[in-house]
């Protein structure tokens, strides 16, 4: 199978690209990537080394038409992983790039797919965070309304309502996996899991935003890889599948947090209390019965996952301190402290 798999440098993207072509001899894959702030070429060296015959990375943006009309005709799968992803990005800087990547660029691939005949299945990457804030006490299954909170997850939702449209109008074999909130090896040390290993690792403080009560259901990367596999092989076209790990008791920001500073051996009076996110989302929760009854579910859980991602960031220093110090993020960071 040749598969065109967007934004694979990134994280999510590249532990799928590590898993597929592991797990598959016959796959080869073009990882289309923009190589965004986020994009990191080292998150796939070691797949460079080991299959270098099947995988082809190319630097490009999906908005790109004429790019994606031309690699179209050699391409059997898509999968779309390819966005900007950082909500407090989407608040504090100009959100028009979620607009361009989430929304243009997903309809630029499903031009591709509506024209090319020999593209049998496009699979929209997508999250739990378009059904916006969930009530205690109930999940979103995948006929819930889309009631986005915040720039990204609007883009996101406007991608999906992009997917729905060409499968209505024009019959594209498109499939939206929406997943709950990911951990794990490569993860951009923006986000709260690794933020706050690598700045404990460094002894700085953890800033939880507001009453640090809010929920997400996390699930490792690789659960959520595996699932995307069964989504690729066996998800019915057309179809929306919820993909979140559930985890009982459901998962606050503090709890996190202590989780962290106690594998870590840290103390607590690295908690600093930040002003809350604007429009923050309370809590996620998704309904997974749909994929559950393909035969999904996940193998880690939450405390087993952690200690692994922990060890990871341990044994990984050089590829996040190379992020952290460089001078992109010192800047977004500063404005992040400006915002509290
Ligand atoms: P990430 O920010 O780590 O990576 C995104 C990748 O997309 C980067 O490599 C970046 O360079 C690339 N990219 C950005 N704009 C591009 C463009 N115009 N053309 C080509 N490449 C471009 O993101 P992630 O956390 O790995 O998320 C991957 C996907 O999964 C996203 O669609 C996201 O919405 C979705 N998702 C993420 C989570 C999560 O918890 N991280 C949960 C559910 C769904
Ligand atoms: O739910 C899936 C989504 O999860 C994905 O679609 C997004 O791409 C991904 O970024 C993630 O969004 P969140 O906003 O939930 O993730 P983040 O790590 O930014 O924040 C998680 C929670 O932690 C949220 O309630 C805000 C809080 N937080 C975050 C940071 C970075 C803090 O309290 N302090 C922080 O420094």
């Amino acid at each position: 199978m040749k598969l065109l798999i967007t934004g694979a440098s990134g994280f999510i993207g590249s532990n799928f690209v590590r898993y597929l072509l592991d797990k598959y001899p016959d796959y080869s894959v073009i990882n289309l990537d923009k190589l965004t702030y986020a994009g990191n070429l080292s998150n796939l060296s070691d797949i460079e080394q080991k299959h270098s015959h099947r995988h082809q990375f190319i630097k490009g943006d999906i908005c790109d038409q004429r790019l994606i009309q031309e690699l179209s005709p050699q391409i059997e799968v898509i999968i779309n992983f390819a966005a900007e992803t950082h909500v407090d990005r989407s608040i504090h800087e100009n959100s028009r790039t979620f607009i361009e990547t989430d929304i243009i660029g997903t309809q630029v691939l499903l031009d591709a797919v509506r024209h090319n005949k020999n593209i049998r299945r496009f699979i929209q990457i997508s999250t739990d965070e378009v059904y916006g804030d969930i009530p205690i006490g109930t999940s979103a299954d995948e006929n819930c309304p889309l009631r986005p909170s915040n720039p990204y997850s609007a883009s996101k939702a406007g991608g999906d309502l992009q997917v729905l449209a060409y499968i209505r109008t024009y019959q594209v074999p498109a499939i939206i996996s929406r997943c709950s909130n990911n951990y794990g090896p490569y993860m951009h040390p923006e986000k709260i899991i690794p933020l706050f290993i690598t700045n404990l690792l460094d002894n700085q403080p953890v800033p939880i935003y507001g009453a640090g009560t809010q929920i997400r259901d996390w699930i490792h990367v690789l659960d959520h890889c595996q699932a995307i596999d069964l989504v690729l092989h066996h998800g019915k076209i057309h179809e929306i599948y919820n993909i979140g790990a559930e985890n009982k008791p459901e998962i606050t920001n503090v709890a996190l947090t202590e989780s962290i500073i106690k594998i870590l051996g840290k103390s607590e009076s690295l908690i600093q209390r930040v002003a809350d996110r604007p429009g923050h989302d309370e809590r996620y929760s998704i309904n997974s019965k749909k994929i559950r009854a393909l035969g999904w579910q996940p193998q880690y859980t939450f405390q087993k996952g952690l200690q692994e991602t922990i060890e990871w960031y341990k044994s990984h220093r050089t590829w996040w301190e190379t992020i952290k110090k460089s001078q992109k993020f010192q800047a977004y960071y500063q404005k992040q402290y400006k915002s509290w």
